[in-house]
């Protein structure tokens, strides 16, 4: 049976003891972290938010029956304990616990909670057995590494409204019942009682909210806001997850370019102490495409793609020139020391992963001081060979990596292959942040299967202003004023200038495929509100889940989320998604049994 508080209070937080406190009594409540019974003397080290400070419970000091009591605590029981905060015997020093130095000598103590013995070891690998961590996740957020994760979350909040709120934007929210927002991703549907046959969607974004806090005048507007997106989920994916999300009127991309830099150094300062130098770098798509194959580079480490398509336009290997000739191009990357580093094995590897994206192979030459080595050594004459390593920078010892296809697939598998190459030869510098915007953005890509144009970031982004004749005539060579923001190859958030007038809005509507009616039911109350004076206006959004993981150098966004779900978008907690009883169905309009 566990006690009352009885007037109990708390003085400080476990780690929060120091050298003010010694000789004072002391109340302290938390969780047993541990204990050692060694018969006359009982250690338990309690544990708090902020750490774990040792009790000592001394059974010549103390009363029998207590003593006893105190003999019977485990793991994880609730308790408060007081005492007085006495500095340890030199000896007993823990140098590796913040309060190391000090124990409490308990006089009394309350059991306030008594617990089973846990599922999972508090005090395990984070790692492992993931299932039972989110099974038992309110113990599993009992560990430090959680805590802290959680705590920095807080504080990158923290951060983030203070800056925002200070720069004049405005927190509003928008609704979580709506109308579909289409940034890419399924909508998850909630069926209406009273409309029957109608559904709300769930948020993907605010984006056409925070549009039209603009066009009501708010100006800035800033929102820490939960969205819902029913994808295929990965380690930085969540299928509800949280954006800082911003929008203003009356800017330019430079100005929500300049405002979000300053932000993300506050934010460095704060949460890291590191200096971020200003402006940004900035790199075009097509700059980021071809020399690091990816719209999101880390650019940590070097392995930067070469367009050699001039130099083996009329070499005789097929592959290549079969490739240049389809409009494709042959790139390469030059891996120093590779030839000593690499085994034939190693590459098997790569060429399997360069297939799964769509490459038909993967040349490779070894430049070894005593001649070529590779799968296209034989097509190398003298003077190709120094062409090549000119236009590389490659010296002996080193090796080339070749993708010969069109250019989307070259980027693609020549992109992954450098990730994979960094982290196979350790090339990623530890500590280092490397920010960056990608701009200039193509406004629309090719969806060879539903045979149409997709929108790149989403369809409310403004069109560069010299490509918007080209809207009809040649939409996939439109650039469009978007941007991203990369963090170490990561993309932390993106945005872009809107298109506010209907007019346009339409035209991009019609560019998607989209007749005019359907654009006037999906998003009619879109275009109607441009009509009445809207402000040029533009924004971004952060994935805050994406910054925290970065920021606590997390592997997984669930560890950086208090309850996430897993990759079958499942609790396994609360065990949702579950079954609704019939009787809801009806009420909702939905057959029971329906498959
Ligand atoms: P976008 O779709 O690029 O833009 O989303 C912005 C940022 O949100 C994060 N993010 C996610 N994080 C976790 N799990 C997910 N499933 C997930 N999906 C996206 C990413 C991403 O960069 N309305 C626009 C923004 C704008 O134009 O202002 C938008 O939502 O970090
Ligand atoms: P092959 O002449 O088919 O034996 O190919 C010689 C080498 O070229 C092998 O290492 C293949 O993996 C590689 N290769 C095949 N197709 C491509 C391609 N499209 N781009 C780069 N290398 C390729």
């Amino acid at each position: 049976m566990s006690e009352l508080l009885s007037g109990w209070k708390r003085t400080k937080y476990c780690a929060e003891f120091s050298e003010n406190e010694v000789g004072c009594e002391v109340t302290l409540m938390g969780w047993v972290n541990a204990y050692r019974d060694i018969g006359a003397l009982l250690f338990i080290t309690l544990r708090d938010r902020t750490g774990i400070m040792q009790i000592t419970f001394d059974s010549s000091k103390l009363d029998g029956e207590l003593f006893t009591r105190a003999q019977s605590v485990r793991n994880e029981f609730v308790l408060a304990v007081r005492g007085t905060l006495a500095r340890r015997a030199k000896n007993m020093v823990n140098p590796n616990m913040k309060t190391g130095a000090y124990e409490v000598l308990a006089c009394a103590f309350k059991i306030l909670g008594a617990a089973k013995t846990p599922p999972i070891e508090i005090d395990g690998d984070m790692q492992s057995n993931e299932q039972m961590r989110l099974k038992y996740r309110y113990l599993d957020l009992r560990r430090a590494a959680m805590q802290q994760n959680l705590t920095l979350r807080h504080k990158i909040v923290h951060v983030t409204r203070n800056f925002f709120a200070g720069e004049g934007f405005l927190d509003i929210e928008t609704p979580i019942l709506t109308k579909s927002t289409p940034e890419g991703a399924r909508d998850y549907l909630v069926p209406s009682r009273v409309h029957p046959g109608k559904f709300y969607a769930l948020p993907q974004s605010p984006q056409q909210f925070k549009q039209l806090l603009m066009l009501a005048g708010f100006d800035r507007y800033m929102q820490i806001a939960r969205c819902f997106r029913d994808e295929d989920l990965r380690a930085d994916r969540q299928p509800e997850f949280t954006q800082i999300d911003l929008e203003m009127s009356f800017v330019e991309e430079d100005d929500v370019i300049e405002v979000n830099e300053r932000f993300l150094a506050r934010l460095f300062r704060e949460i890291k102490g590191i200096n971020i130098p200003l402006p940004l770098l900035r790199l075009t798509y097509d700059e980021a495409m071809a020399r690091f194959g990816s719209d999101k580079p880390d650019t940590r480490f070097g392995l930067e793609l070469v367009d050699i398509s001039d130099i083996v336009a009329d070499c005789g290997f097929s592959v290549f020139t079969g490739a240049i000739a389809a409009g494709g191009s042959v790139r390469a990357i030059r891996v120093p020391g590779g030839a000593a580093a690499l085994s034939r094995k190693e590459i098997d590897k790569l060429s399997e992963l360069v297939k799964t994206y769509g490459a038909k192979g993967l040349a490779w030459l070894h430049l070894n001081r005593e001649g070529l080595q590779g799968s296209i050594a034989k097509f190398m004459d003298e003077r190709l060979r120094m062409a090549i390593m000119a236009q590389t920078g490659a010296s002996p010892g080193d090796t080339l990596f070749f993708v010969a296809d069109k250019n989307s697939v070259v980027m693609a598998s020549l992109g992954a292959l450098r990730l994979e190459l960094a982290k196979k030869l350790s090339l990623v510098p530890k500590g280092l942040y490397n920010l960056l915007w990608v701009t200039d953005f193509p406004l629309l890509e090719w969806d060879e299967d539903a045979g149409r144009y997709f929108a790149m970031h989403h369809p409310f982004t403004h069109p560069r202003d010299c490509d918007i004749d080209k809207l009809e005539s040649d939409p996939g060579s439109v650039r469009a004023k978007a941007y991203d923001i990369v963090l170490n190859g990561t993309e932390l958030g993106g945005g872009s200038i809107r298109i506010h007038s209907a007019a346009l809005q339409e035209r991009m509507f019609a560019a998607l495929g989209f007749t005019k009616e359907e654009a006037w039911k999906r998003f009619g109350f879109l275009m109607e509100a441009f009509q009445y004076g809207t402000p040029p206006h533009g924004g971004l959004a952060y994935g805050l889940d994406r910054i925290v993981m970065l920021l606590t150098d997390s592997l997984s966004i669930r560890d950086v989320i208090a309850f996430p779900k897993v990759q079958t978008a499942a609790c396994l907690m609360t065990n949702s998604p579950d079954t609704a009883e019939d009787r809801q169905l009806r009420e909702l309009h939905i057959r029971p049994d329906c498959e």
